[in-house]
């Protein structure tokens, strides 16, 4: 906070697509915290960002599914609509007016920088959606419209994040203002970068290929102690100390969703089972996730018998955050020259 001028006050905004299956690296590295940070000195805004789930192809009766089911897992998982302003994207227009704007601010070259474009588009961009491709701006949308100051993002969005202030930087400068606040990421803690439970180099996604690389939060109790049984390790048994870890990714990624899940440091997870072998810590591992994952999954599949209910709750959210958006982009015209 001590970078931004006091005018920008505190204000937390986040989003998740709905797409695939929702893992426990969508839970560690970003739900989990958007709760902590709902019961601090924030004003909390979370977004079911479903203008970004059209970048590729979504099934149309998926994707109304999707949306009600990931807005049901966000409240079972502890975001209160009371205390947050929980909505999804399409529902308040501001979000793609902002983006319009932001295309118009943002470099080709940028765009060309984003490493999750190159993973995702790999040799075949020329066969990509353009939203795929200018996704970072709607994100930068998404989070300035807002005047957000605050973004808990798990490791993989911080180049996003970063662009942010770019565009915000960019857009004060050209039009020498100091409108839109550099938003900082907040991205600290174990949970950052959740492993894929077969490969530990790489990251936990929603679209690997097969399901025993991730933990879905819809998971039973039966198949999460399977998948961790059966997750990659090495020989060695765990070691005592962090320092051990090192050079073993998957017995750290391990160690780490652990530690995350059970909100105490990795030096403590290894004090109680250093020196002891994966027989062990696999099953305590997934005793600890199911007593985590099995009352959201429970919640979730309450709520999901009431759609309509849902609906409701995203309606109100998406009023209350277009009250805050909508006097931005009006002021944003302003800036930009365009006749209201
Ligand atoms: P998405 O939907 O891919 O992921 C949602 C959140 O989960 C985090 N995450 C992970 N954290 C740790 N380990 C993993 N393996 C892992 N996989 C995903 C992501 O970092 C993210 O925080 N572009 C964003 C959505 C978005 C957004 C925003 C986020 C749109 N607008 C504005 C913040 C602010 C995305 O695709 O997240």
């Amino acid at each position: 906070m001590a970078n931004q001028p006091a005018k920008f006050s505190p204000r937390v905004f986040s989003g998740i697509q709905p797409s695939g299956q929702l893992h426990l690296g969508n839970y560690l590295g970003a739900i989990k915290r958007w709760v902590t940070m709902q019961e601090e000195d924030f004003e909390t805004l979370f977004c079911v960002v479903d203008l970004h789930a059209i970048t590729v192809w979504q099934d149309p009766d998926h994707l109304t599914h999707a949306i009600r089911e990931l807005t049901a897992a966000l409240i079972a998982s502890g975001i209160s609509p009371e205390k947050s302003i929980l909505f999804n994207q399409s529902m308040v227009h501001e979000h793609a007016e902002l983006a319009w704007i932001f295309n118009c601010v943002a470099r080709v070259g940028w765009m060309d920088r984003m490493t999750q474009w190159k993973d995702k588009a790999g040799k075949n961009a020329e066969k990509q959606s353009l939203g795929l491709y200018a996704y970072p701006a709607l994100m930068a949308a998404d989070i300035l419209i807002y005047h957000a100051t605050h973004v808990p993002v798990g490791d993989d969005q911080k180049q996003h994040v970063e662009l942010t202030r770019d565009i915000a930087a960019k857009f004060n400068h050209d039009y020498k203002v100091d409108f839109f606040p550099m938003t900082t990421p907040v991205i600290e803690g174990p949970g950052m970068r959740v492993m894929n439970l077969r490969d530990g180099t790489r990251k936990m996604s929603k679209s690997g290929e097969s399901d025993m690389e991730r933990i879905n939060m819809t998971d039973d109790a039966e198949t999460i102690a399977r998948k961790f049984k059966r997750s990659r390790t090495d020989a060695e048994p765990l070691p005592s100390e962090a320092a051990g870890l090192k050079d073993r990714p998957e017995a750290k990624n391990l160690v780490d969703i652990y530690s995350a899940l059970a909100d105490v440091g990795v030096d403590q997870v290894l004090a109680e089972y250093g020196g002891q072998g994966w027989g062990t810590f696999k099953p305590a591992l997934a005793e600890l996730a199911v007593s985590k994952i099995a009352p959201i999954s429970d919640e979730m599949a309450r709520m999901m018998a009431d759609p309509g209910e849902i609906d409701n709750q995203l309606r109100k959210g998406a009023a209350r955050a277009s009250a805050i958006a909508a006097p931005i982009l009006a002021r944003t015209y302003e800036i930009v020259g365009l006749v209201r």
